[in-house]
């Protein structure tokens, strides 16, 4: 049982606690560890015009950038509906490419958590692959 993963899982289920999601009630937390150590979090906030509506994984990204951070290791993301047992939350097409505008696809890591104990790893490669990013530009 990796520890690092572990904890990152429990200050996601955390974040969630927090996750505004009033229309779709489909609560999701995220934590983003950082280069240096440092972990940010996110819930996805709901709005009532729909679109304005941000996800956990960019809420998360959003604030490390906004304060200096835009180095990242690695994301732990939970989610399900309310009241529900928790599945699997992979992150929406919109979060990968904010993920791939910040990090080296083959290095990212994003941990899909249902508990701290069940979870499952994936590179951000893996989950978009032949992604557009800085470097084509
Ligand atoms: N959502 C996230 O926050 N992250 C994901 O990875 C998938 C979807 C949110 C957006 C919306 O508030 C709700 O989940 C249902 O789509």
């Amino acid at each position: 049982m990796d520890m690092e993963n572990q904890a990152l899982i429990k200050v996601a289920l955390l974040a969630r606690e927090k996750s505004y999601a009033p229309y779709s009630r489909f609560r999701v937390g995220a934590a983003l560890l950082t280069k240096t150590g440092k972990v940010y979090t996110g819930c996805n906030i709901e709005n009532a015009a729909f679109s304005p509506t941000n996800c956990a994984e960019r809420t998360a990204i959003f604030k490390a950038v906004s304060e200096g951070e835009t180095e990242f290791s690695k994301i732990a993301i939970v989610g399900g509906a309310e009241e529900k047992t928790m599945e699997y939350c992979p992150p929406c097409g919109v979060c990968r490419q904010v993920m791939r505008e910040f990090v080296s696809p083959e290095e990212f890591l994003i941990v899909l958590a249902k508990s701290t104990t069940e979870y499952k790893e994936y590179t951000l490669e893996e989950l978009f692959p032949e992604s557009f990013g800085p470097d084509n530009l």
